[in-house]
């Protein structure tokens, strides 16, 4: 199966006074993963729904294949949805919840297909199983099944994996990728979890108030953020006074690119903590705060004067530099994007 292309041109929906959607364009790829990323009240939600035709849009065009599909209703649109949760039908199996999935739409209700579906998203051992006897990944897995039973030319996940705990959420979402990569259908997925926007997709759209500030790879969202919005809200930022001289930013008597050019002034740049270098020195310009046990990666806090940095080191280091020593914080000269 290959995917189709997916456009969202122009898309505008109020709701009262509130710009749900405001002129929101997006494009997918045939066969692509894009994951639309944004805070809780964005727009996310209503984007999918109205891209499912369960809303209209005041404004706007959607494309599916080329094909103009604006008016037409849910049911003739073709699409395999999957929600945040607990949308199994409770009184049917789960190979039956995938069987009525293909009848509801039209299709026979072939119990080879729905067998082939459980097997494909690695459950088809608890078929016969009720709702209420699997857990929540395996439901989750149930819904994907029975979302993608029906071959979508569209799959669409609203955030499908939020109310499951981490672990499973991890494992979950790993599986989506494998199954989607199998398939190969175009899907949109949203979330405002942005590790796992980040680890999935192929290209990630990140929103705001009902607009998209940026698409692009996920390494791209992160090293090379188009706006202070996106630098903020994906990956942590330290937020540490600088001053624009030229093309650079003065931070902590370091000069650092600009990500978009500015004018001089005293400015608050956004540094990751992974650019912070953190040496013990005895004649150094800080001191260390605290420090946390994360894993492999660790958290060390680092007062330069009256600043606050944040800095990763590997865990090893730890031990080096424990509370009170007194250090040298440099930063890497990576481009660095302005609050
Ligand atoms: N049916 C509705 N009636 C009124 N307001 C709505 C409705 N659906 C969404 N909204 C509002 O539109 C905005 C975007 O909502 P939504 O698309 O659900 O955001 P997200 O999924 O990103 O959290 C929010 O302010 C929300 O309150
Ligand atoms: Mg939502």
């Amino acid at each position: 199966m290959t995917g189709v292309a997916v456009h969202l041109n122009g898309l505008r929906r109020t709701f009262g006074t509130v710009h749900a959607l405001d002129n929101l364009d997006l494009s997918i790829e045939p066969g692509e993963f894009v994951a639309l990323l944004g805070p809780s009240g964005c727009g996310k939600t209503t984007a999918l729904r109205v891209l499912a035709g369960l809303e209209d849009a005041d404004s706007g065009q959607v494309l599916v294949g080329g094909k103009d599909v604006t008016s037409q209703p849910a049911n003739r649109r073709d699409m395999g949805m999957v929600f945040q949760a607990y949308s199994l039908f409770p009184h049917l199996t789960a190979q039956a919840n995938v069987s009525f999935g293909l009848s509801l739409r039209g299709r026979s209700k072939s119990s080879a297909r729905a067998k082939e579906m459980l097997e494909l998203v690695g459950i088809a051992q608890f078929a016969d199983r009720y709702p209420h006897q699997l857990s929540g990944g395996q439901q989750q897995r149930v819904a994907l099944a029975r979302a993608l039973a029906i071959e979508p030319s569209v799959l669409l996940l609203d955030e499908p994996l939020s109310a499951l705990d981490a672990k499973v959420r991890v494992q979950l979402r790993d599986e989506i990728r494998r199954i989607q990569t199998e398939v190969g259908t175009t899907t949109l997925f949203v979330t405002h979890d942005q590790e796992e926007a980040l680890a999935v997709a192929d290209r990630v759209g990140v929103m705001r108030s009902g607009k998209l500030e940026q698409l692009a790879a996920p390494a791209d969202i992160y090293l090379t953020p188009a706006t202070p919005f996106v630098a903020e809200f994906v990956g942590l930022s330290n937020r540490l006074p600088g001053r624009v001289v030229g093309q650079e930013v003065e931070v902590l008597g370091t000069l650092l690119p600009l990500l978009a050019p500015a004018s001089p002034a005293a400015v608050t740049a956004l540094v990751r903590p992974e650019s912070v270098q953190v040496t013990p020195e005895t004649d150094g310009n800080g001191r260390v705060l605290t420090t946390s046990f994360l894993g492999p990666i660790s958290k060390v806090t680092v007062t330069v004067g009256d600043v606050l940095v944040v800095a990763q080191v590997a865990t090893d280091r730890l031990g080096s530099l424990t509370p009170g020593t007194p250090v040298r914080v440099t930063l890497q000269p990576v481009p660095v994007a302005l609050a």
